[in-house]
């Protein structure tokens, strides 16, 4: 007799499968002109929302590990793999937009009508994938000039306000690269060095365009003014005080300290240690620009099943969701720190004895 303390199962009923493929009620069906394509849009949906429940399941055991005063260095790797998982899923997501392109938009007007008022918009899942992630109500696009939670029942909108008030993915990554240790090692300070190299960099380039027998006087100009402003954006971001500033006018999010981590990260990121936290900046950008991508093609499709027509839940349709796609970033400061990076030949050289802590316990015992 086995002794093993759980029963043997059946795949039908370990999966739930009855319930799963009992749960489509074609509304044509119930008002008897049946349409054949409302199964797919259906079923798709579901599968939507089966991966955002993935999806937010990763999200809060990375926000979890993450929410910790120290964050254990085992869960970075660990993070870095589920946000890998998320970054797969999510390109099944905009694949599968292809499968809901396989109805014309003539199948979708046989049950359109039945639909009203139901809209993704009321995806619930999909607001606490969001909200999760980092984007703050304030920099969200309205329509009707609502907040995008009213059309929720209350204990729903309360969990999303919940949600709104504790840390996101983006604060606790905020808070995790503020306690970074290797901005001020020292005898190095990496604000002095690297400003130090921004200005040679840029003041190599300015002879570059001054010395140049290609370009016209005109276009010379053009440039040097070009390359005023990157100074310019350079000194802002540096600035503790005008980084402040731009955070207060909403054109910045993430802290100044934060920022100079993520850019040390990145720029020192062939050293050992940081190989990770490299990993999982550059992880957290391609999600952000999968859920981009995503409400991008989402906007065509619906251009496509609808042309000008609104939606079913009430907004102005393609030209809404084509504006959440350019506004909706999470981590655009993340992207950002792209404009801030230097050519590897022009980085302050590390000293030695800062950069063997950069390394792994055993390079650094034979180095
Ligand atoms: C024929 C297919 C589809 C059409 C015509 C369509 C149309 C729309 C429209 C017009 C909106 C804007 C809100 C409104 O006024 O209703 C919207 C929002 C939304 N839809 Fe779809 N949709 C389709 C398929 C899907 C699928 C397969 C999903 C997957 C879950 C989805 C998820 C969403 C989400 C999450 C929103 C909210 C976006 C936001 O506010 O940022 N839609 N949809």
């Amino acid at each position: 007799m086995s002794s093993s303390k759980y029963s043997s199962i059946h795949y039908n009923s370990y999966l739930q499968i009855d319930k799963i493929t009992s749960a489509q009620t074609l509304r044509s069906d119930e008002v008897g002109t049946h349409a054949h394509d409302e199964m797919l849009f259906i079923i798709t949906h579901q599968v939507y929302e089966l991966w955002f429940k993935q999806i937010n399941f990763e999200i809060k055991a990375i926000a979890n590990d993450f929410s910790a005063q120290t964050v254990n260095e085992k869960n970075v790797g660990i993070a870095v793999a589920r946000l890998g998982r998320i970054i797969e899923i999510m390109k099944l997501l905009i694949q599968q937009l292809g499968v809901m392109e396989t109805m014309t938009p003539l199948d979708f007007l046989d049950f359109r009508n039945y639909l009203f008022p139901a809209s993704g918009f009321q995806s619930f899942q999909f607001r606490e994938m969001e909200v999760m992630l980092g984007l703050k109500e304030n920099r969200r696009t309205t329509y009707n000039d609502k907040p995008y939670h009213c059309v929720f029942a209350t204990d729903k909108k309360e969990k999303l306000e919940n949600l709104e008030s504790s840390k996101s993915l983006f604060d606790l990554i905020e808070d995790w690269l503020e306690r970074t240790p290797f901005l001020d090692f020292g005898e190095f300070n990496f604000v002095a060095e690297y400003q130090n190299a921004v200005t040679n960099m840029l003041a190599r380039e300015q002879e570059a365009i001054l010395n140049t027998d290609i370009l016209s006087a005109e276009s010379k100009q053009m440039r040097l003014s070009m390359l005023g402003d990157t100074n310019t954006y350079f000194a802002n971001i540096m600035n503790e005080s005008k980084h402040n500033e731009l955070i207060k006018e909403g054109k910045l999010q993430l802290s100044y300290k934060a920022t100079l981590a993520a850019l040390f990260i990145h720029l020192y990121r062939d050293e050992p240690i940081l190989h990770v936290p490299f990993q999982l900046l550059s992880k957290l950008v391609e999600i952000d620009d999968h859920i981009t991508t995503w409400r991008y093609r989402h906007a065509q499709m619906v251009m496509r099943m609808l042309g000008k027509k609104i939606g079913t839940g009430g907004s102005s349709g393609h030209e809404y969701l084509a504006m959440t796609a350019a506004k909706h970033h999470i981590f655009a400061d993340f992207h950002n720190v792209s404009t801030l990076l230097i050519p590897r030949s022009d980085l302050p050289v590390l000293p030695e004895s800062f950069r063997r802590n950069l390394g792994f316990y055993f390079s650094a015992m034979n180095a």
